[in-house]
């Protein structure tokens, strides 16, 4: 039993990308689909829903497509839904199992078996147990498919779920119908319960296979596959199933004693890196300054070999120390007329030409405001390129305030444009008896787009850009309307590139997001990285000079251990930037797909710059107000 093993109880496959995740776990199911039908036998499948599953879905519709994969011999039975809702409603699982494999491959419907969120209430009991039933008749689960929430839930089995349990009605916790939220327009309308089978069900299955993707689901990962078996985190119970396999991305892999403290988990290299990760994390959980760190320190923390390979604390508590130090500049640009060369930007060219990419109309400010102001301020070109137009998230209520100022501007200045009264008219209708789950209209969607573009270059005008440097995207993958985006495209390649040409950047920002991999910020990045590898390939002579940064957007901050530059704010400058956020008044109070922080931007944002300061400051360093933090991206 090598180190590894100790610390992980459940065995663990890791991939670069919940993609190639994705295509290992089509191809075991493809193997078993298909060594069943040789055998002439049924292949029963415990399928689940959610975001985790989707590319792998994808895959196997593919699979069937173009490999000929058949899904005739497939019995599948579904984990879960939503009680109570309709079967076609736009968030019932079994609409999503329908559109994303169902309605695509040859599986009988009759072998379709996914609880329903139409049974009636009294008669619930009764269906669960024939669902059991029919499972049993089935032969029992040849290969399950789990996801598993951020509380460690895996179908809704919700934390404190009895390791017995069976399929039945369960309330959800709280903390799930926030996640969930996203889904539905708001909170309020997330059902407040749900079916789901059960862990003796799932445990029960011949193989089991979970999958995680992003760095969101990474603490919830370590307690399930290195804490004790409990009840608290369903998915810990899956370590007493003897064919269980997690398969996970790196992101979701990252707190892994492997990853986060190698040391500990047997022989590492010590790259500098690594050492700065080491004793930042060592100080911090002791509570010292990193000059304040004893030899005793080192030994009691499982970073003894650090001083066999490198010396005495002393020297390693220095070099980190500097590491830390060097990080912070008040000139994200580079410092022009500098003879030291230790700042983190290049001093020359001087001024430079610098590209914010902000995904959402308000992320420049949100997440880089301070640095956006100082680039501006210190004499560079900033432009800033709007991405999406953020449309989804401006409600019905506010279109309407402006809908009746359009109106009443119509009446006072005697403009009688049949055109654009019938614009007005057509868009007033359609909120007047817009349901529930309802699609906007194209209309309605570039009167919310064109509302946040407004609040983008008030921030712009507010920061001091030309207007000539402020660039709306409206990439192409985000327009639907719904909160399911289409994936990167060809066309929003090309924008961004033409976007990229024309500004030819010394320096180019974007949000390094990471940690949804199914979020929008997610596919901004990753068209701006593809964007760039191509221009690095074109030959485009100043690629060879642009550096990227990159910020986090609104929900986390990068590891302490990780920033590479941090900007310093003073307390006059985090109040500018509040002020530059409250510009987006479409995104105060409550906005629809919110997620699962119910703070307001402006407070995230302070909460975050005011914590990075203090880390640097526990650390031993200057203690600044408010810090915001970038990472390099080296390409
Ligand atoms: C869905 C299900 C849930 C999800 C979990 C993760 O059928 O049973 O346990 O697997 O909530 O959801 P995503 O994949 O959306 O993060």
């Amino acid at each position: 039993m090598n180190m590894v093993d100790s610390f992980e109880k459940i065995p663990v496959k890791i991939f670069e990308s919940l993609q190639e995740g994705s295509y290992f776990i089509a191809q075991e199911i493809a193997k078993l689909i298909r060594d069943k039908e040789s055998k002439g036998e049924k292949c029963v499948l415990g399928l689940a829903t959610g975001s985790s599953p989707k590319t792998l879905y994808a895959e196997l519709v593919r699979m069937h497509r173009n490999e000929g994969l058949s899904f005739k011999n497939v019995i599948a039975f579904n984990l879960d839904e939503y009680y109570p809702i309709e079967n076609n409603a736009l968030q019932s699982y079994k609409r999503f199992m329908k559109q994303h494999l169902f309605d695509k491959v040859d599986i009988d419907p009759k072998n379709c078996n996914i609880p329903n969120g139409e049974w009636k209430k009294e008669e619930i009991k009764k269906r669960c147990a024939e669902y059991e039933q029919i499972l049993e008749e089935a032969g029992g689960i040849d290969m399950q498919i789990l996801g598993i929430g951020n509380n460690g839930h895996i179908g809704f089995n919700e934390p404190g779920a009895s390791i017995f349990s069976k399929t039945r009605l369960v309330p959800l916790d709280n903390s799930t119908r926030i996640a969930n939220a996203q889904e539905f327009q708001n909170i309020s309308k997330v059902p407040r319960l749900a079916i789901t089978m059960g862990i003796s069900t799932i445990l029960k299955a011949k193989r089991i296979i979970l999958m995680a993707w992003g760095q969101l689901k990474a603490p919830v990962i370590q307690k399930a596959v290195e804490g004790h078996v409990t009840e608290q985190i369903p998915a810990s119970l899956l370590q007493q199933h003897n064919d269980c396999l997690f398969v996970l991305d790196t992101m979701a892999a990252s707190e892994l004693t492997r990853f986060k403290s190698p040391w500990l988990a047997g022989e590492c290299e010590w790259t500098p890196q690594l050492t700065r990760k080491a004793i930042v994390n060592m100080a911090l959980k002791l509570e010292k300054p990193i000059l304040s760190l004893t030899n005793g320190d080192y030994n009691d923390n499982g970073l003894s070999d650090l001083l066999v390979e490198k010396g005495d604390a002393y020297e390693i508590n220095l070099q980190v120390f500097y590491m830390m130090r060097d990080s912070i500049t008040g000139w994200p640009g580079g410092k022009p007329n500098t003879a030291n060369l230790a700042t983190i930007e290049r001093a020359l060219p001087y001024p430079k030409r610098c590209l914010i990419f902000s995904p959402h109309p308000d992320d420049d400010i949100i997440s880089m405001g301070g640095t956006f102001m100082r680039l501006h301020d210190q004499g560079h070109d900033v432009h800033v390129a709007y991405q999406t137009s953020g449309n989804i998230a401006v409600t019905d209520e506010f279109v309407t305030r402006f809908l009746d100022f359009a109106v009443g501007f119509e009446e006072l200045a005697g403009i009688d444009s049949k055109k654009s009264s019938q614009i007005l008219q057509n868009a007033t209708r359609f909120l007047d008896d817009k349901k529930n789950s309802e699609v906007d209209t194209p209309e309605i969607r570039n009167i919310k787009g064109l509302i946040r573009r407004c609040e983008a270059k008030a921030t712009c005008r507010y920061v001091g850009i030309k207007n000539e440097n402020i660039h709306f995207l409206n990439l192409p993958f985000y327009e639907t309307g719904t909160i399911e985006k289409k994936p990167m495209g060809e066309k929003d390649i090309q924008i961004t590139l033409d976007n990229l040409k024309k500004v030819k950047p010394h320096q180019v920002y974007c949000a390094g997001d990471l940690a949804d991999p199914h979020g929008t910020h997610k596919v901004c990045l990753d068209i701006v990285f593809e964007s760039m590898k191509r221009l690095k390939a074109e030959g485009e002579d100043w690629v060879k000079d642009c550096w990227v940064w990159l910020y986090k957007g609104a929900w986390q901050e990068w590891d302490i251990s990780e920033i590479e530059m941090a900007i310093p704010l003073s307390p006059d400058q985090v109040m500018k930037k509040r002020f530059g956020i409250f510009i987006h008044q479409s995104q105060k109070d409550m906005v629809p797909f919110q997620g699962n922080d119910s703070r307001e931007f402006w407070q995230r944002a302070e909460d975050r710059n005011s914590a990075t300061a203090d880390l640097y400051a526990k650390l031993g360093l200057t203690r600044y107000a408010a810090m915001e933090a970038f990472v390099r991206w080296r390409f």
